[in-house]
């Protein structure tokens, strides 16, 4: 294992009814002008955003809104929301929605304080040292981004490049994270999928790492797998369980809070190859993961089968073959796709995307993943530009 720091500070308020909390939470925070921001339609149809902002009314919490975060947000509506703060004079940014409205917050938080454009931070041209408090309530587990440190956000201002760019700092912690799971319940089946798929992922790029001697780490890891994996038939077959959305609104936020990873140095490379995917492809981020994890797995298992065979057994219940411990990693992986594909999940950039992918597309995927191949991607395997392509080329 390697020694870790361990810091997750933001407040969770968990539970029916929590979100009646929020105003004077934000008082508690030192809020006294909002920025209520959110996404296209889902949380005012569900009566969320009008009940918010009737709280803080009710609590003299001023406030202002700034709706039509996109997945995949968009940088052109962070600029908007900085300027809408500075001339409001805003200083709290209270995300109402999941990772796309949270990281679109977090990147406003960022950029109010900031003499330049937020995007330098992003594109590694500067570190910020102050933000606005950022706070949430969360309506999708999946980004894991309510108590996350990160933030991602397409840059739709430069003409002909597709750039989809997270950068991370504890500066954006949100100081309180709403959790109802009630709110849970009007998620279409797709978006209930990609979240969960996120969130296995999350647990997953951690439990892949070079350190696999952490036993608390990897129990933590393998019970979120396990719970995730039955609680998302759960919610398809009855999408107002209560029980099994509370599993996988708090199962979205330890993974991506670093408990999933104590002691370990995680591999991404699953992740940063779906940015440049959701980038030019504009797909949601949890099938965009699906669509290229088994390919990865396949190119790298032989690194560590033990551990390939490990979570075959203890999370996708594939008996172990001692004598063919290679065979029983590769069924791990097989077992992992055919759940991907029950609920609903692609497992190529064919079925994420509906056509072939062509040459041009992945060559130039591996190009921004590997900025000119100047990087490598991963740990549990190091990868080069030319492995990104194999791997591309596997999924297509
Ligand atoms: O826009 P609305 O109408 O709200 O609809 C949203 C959106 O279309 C809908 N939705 C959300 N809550 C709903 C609902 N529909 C019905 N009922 C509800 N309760 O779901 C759609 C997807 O929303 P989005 O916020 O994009 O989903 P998600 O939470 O999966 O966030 C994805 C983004 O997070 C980034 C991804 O790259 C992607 O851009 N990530 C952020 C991370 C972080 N900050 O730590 C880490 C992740 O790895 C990830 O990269
Ligand atoms: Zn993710």
């Amino acid at each position: 294992m390697r020694n870790f720091c361990y810091y997750a500070p933001t407040e969770v308020v968990f539970g029916a009814g929590t979100e009646q909390q929020t105003a004077q939470l934000c008082k508690k925070y030192g809020a006294t002008k909002v920025l209520v921001h959110y996404g296209g339609k889902s949380a005012e149809r569900s009566g969320l955003l009008g009940k918010i902002c009737s709280l803080l009314e009710a609590e003299g919490v001023a406030y202002v809104k700034l709706g039509g975060v996109k997945p995949n947000p968009r940088l052109s509506l962070v600029h908007e929301g900085i300027a809408l703060c500075r001339a409001e004079g805003v200083n709290l940014v209270l995300a109402v929605g999941g990772g796309s409205v949270i990281d679109s917050a977090k990147a406003i938080a960022w950029g109010v304080p900031y003499e330049g454009d937020v995007w330098d931070f992003y594109a590694r041209r500067a570190e910020p040292t102050t933000a606005l408090p950022v706070a949430t309530v969360l309506t999708i587990p999946a980004a894991g981004s309510e108590m996350s440190n990160s933030s991602v956000v397409n840059n739709d201002l430069v003409e002909g490049t597709e750039l989809k760019v997270g950068f991370s700092h504890d500066t954006v912690r949100p100081v309180f994270s709403i959790l109802n799971p009630e709110y849970t319940y009007t998620l279409p089946p797709y978006q209930t999928a990609c979240g969960v798929t996120d969130i296995m992922m999350h647990t997953m790029e951690r439990y892949f790492a070079p350190e696999d001697d952490m036993e608390l780490t990897t129990a933590v890891a393998e019970g979120v797998l396990r719970t995730m994996k039955n609680s998302v038939f759960e919610v398809l077959r009855d999408p107002e369980n209560y029980l099994h959305r509370s599993q996988i609104m708090w199962g979205g936020s330890i993974a991506h809070n670093d408990l999933t990873g104590c002691g370990t140095t995680g591999d991404w490379s699953t992740h940063e190859m779906e940015h440049e995917l959701s980038a030019l492809f504009d797909v949601a981020h949890g099938a965009g993961l699906a669509s290229l994890w088994g390919s990865w797995a396949r190119y790298v298992y032989q690194e560590n089968v033990s551990r390939f065979v490990r979570f075959a057994v203890n999370v996708m219940g594939v008996p172990c073959d001692f004598s063919n411990p290679e065979h029983t990693a590769l069924q791990g992986i097989e077992a992992m796709e055919r759940f991907y594909h029950a609920i609903g999940m692609p497992t190529s950039i064919h079925e994420l995307i509906g056509r072939d992918i062509t040459d041009d597309e992945i060559a130039l995927m591996a190009e921004k993943c590997s900025h000119g191949g100047t990087t490598t991607l991963g740990s549990f395997k190091t990868l080069k530009r030319e492995d990104m392509v194999e791997i591309y080329q596997a999924a297509r």
